[in-house]
């Protein structure tokens, strides 16, 4: 500690009094990394809408504006990630190794990066349980939806139980989904009340339940084969030898799960702290796009265009979204809407494959490891798409000229393919989705092609 300046004790205790859910003496500075855009999946919301930081329940006025001012909003569907969580145990295991590499080999990199005082806070039973910032990001979120659309979220709606709650059975959903409730709870200024959630993992973890997916992607070593080769490209390869240049260890010391470890160190601690930390500077630029192309790469291949039963195995999520669309614009006409929100929290792997089963984000070129270069203005960057509490919002208004449909990522306006404005008409829509709306049977896409039916003998 003789070593550290003065100021740097100032720092460092005015952030140990504004922040702490875990004890460390870590010598983290306040701020933004520079490499925070990059994070994917493990990216904060706020980077997507950098306006949050000054105002974390500020909504953008400006959005585009519906065609007829005799439109009403009749119905909203959000899908929700969950927030801001902790590594899972598989992540901190990787971390651990890569801790107890920097610790035994590379002391003198800790000194220089003022590290040498710091303790590894991450614990394996932390098991990807939502982070206090999750929670924080649930109650905003939900209270900035309020603001956006203040005749479908009211206290009214809450209290009579037309705003349904359904959620994925892992625990950092279900505490969104909590959190969530108490967003909107302080938004209406309602004390001890309860309101029920659903959970349904059918719905929101479709891909622990298709066994087509599961044999022919999750446990097929050849489907994630671009994500293999992309760690013997001379520019990942560049990545590993700059991480052990910094570190001064042996080149072979550093394998792609120690790099991933390193980014994790990083990006966990802005996500989970909000501080630059000291782990940050074995990133510069260059590096951290490539590190994002590599979680890319995976979520292509494993959630996303990469294979047809990706997006297939979310076809039950896809009908229960354009049925309930139906059934509110049908309410509507005939009297009161039953369900004017529903609000269903998941998972990143629950948004992108329905996501790709809508045709958004395609890249006319396929994400391969040999082309990142050609790659980096692609429109699939899984961290401006599902950061956490990343959201698709859908929304039903009833014009004179019929039913349109308001689709919102993130809330910023989102256009569907094919049409050429953000409110198309329900029926458009359904139009150009009419082949997925015949078909796209799950338990169809998601039986085992070669797996036929037991005959008794
Ligand atoms: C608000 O949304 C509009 C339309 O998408 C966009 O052009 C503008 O940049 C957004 N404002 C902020 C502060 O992000
Ligand atoms: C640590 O800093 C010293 C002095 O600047 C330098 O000579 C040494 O190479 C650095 N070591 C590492 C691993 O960065
Ligand atoms: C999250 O929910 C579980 C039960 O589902 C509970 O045991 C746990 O304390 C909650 N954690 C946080 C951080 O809220």
């Amino acid at each position: 500690m003789t070593l550290v300046p003065k100021v740097i004790g100032l720092v460092y205790l005015s952030f140990s009094i504004a922040c702490c859910d875990t004890e460390n003496n870590i010598p983290d500075a306040p701020g933004i990394p520079s490499i925070a855009t990059y994070f994917g999946t493990k990216g904060r919301y706020e980077e997507v809408n950098p306006y949050l930081i000054n105002d974390i329940l500020a909504v953008n006025e400006t959005l585009p504006l519906l065609p007829s001012t005799d439109c009403r909003a009749v119905h909203l569907t959000a899908v929700i990630r969950h927030g801001t969580r902790y590594p899972t145990t598989k992540n901190v295991k990787k971390m651990r190794h890569f801790y107890d590499l920097v610790l035994s080999s590379a002391s003198d990199w800790m000194q220089n990066v003022s590290l040498s005082q710091w303790e590894m806070w991450y614990t394996e039973d932390m098991d990807g349980r939502l982070a206090r910032k999750g929670q924080e990001d649930h109650t905003h979120l939900a209270q900035r939806l309020a603001k956006s659309f203040p005749t479908l979220i009211t206290e009214q709606n809450l209290r009579s139980g037309r705003i349904k709650m359904i959620t994925s059975s892992k625990h950092r959903c279900v505490n969104s989904t909590i959190a969530f409730k108490r967003g909107l709870m302080t938004y209406f200024n309602i004390e001890g009340e309860e309101f029920d959630h659903e959970v349904n993992d059918a719905l929101m973890r479709f891909f622990d339940q298709c066994d087509r997916f599961i044999a022919e992607v999750e446990k097929n070593k050849n489907a994630l084969m671009e994500v293999e080769n992309f760690h013997s490209t001379p520019e990942m390869k560049r990545v590993f030898e700059k991480i052990a240049d910094r570190l001064k260890v042996p080149y072979s010391a550093i394998t792609a799960d120690m790099a991933e470890a390193a980014f994790y160190f990083c990006a966990y601690a802005f996500a989970i702290k909000s501080v630059n930390s000291p782990w940050c500077q074995l990133f510069d630029y260059a590096d951290a796009q490539v590190m994002e192309y590599a979680d890319d790469l995976k979520h292509y291949w494993k959630r996303s265009y990469g294979h047809e039963i990706n997006s297939k195995s979310s076809c039950n999520l896809f009908h229960d979204v354009f049925t309930r669309l139906d059934k509110a614009a049908f309410d509507h006409r005939s009297g009161q809407v039953s369900e004017a929100v529903t609000v269903q929290i998941g998972h990143a792997e629950t948004l992108l494959p329905l996501l790709t089963l809508l045709g958004l984000f395609k890249d006319i070129t396929p994400l391969t490891a040999d082309n990142f270069a050609k790659q980096s203005g692609r429109a699939f960057r899984a961290g401006r798409i599902v950061p956490y509490a990343g959201n698709l919002v859908l929304v039903l208004y009833d014009c004179p000229e019929g039913s349109r449909l308001e689709t919102r990522l993130n809330e910023q306006p989102l256009m569907l393919p094919k049409t050429d404005t953000y409110f198309p008409l329900l029926e458009e829509v359904k139009r150009h989705y009419a082949e997925l709306l015949q078909g796209c049977d799950q338990k169809a896409e998601c039986a085992l092609p070669h797996v036929r039916p037991q005959t008794a003998v």
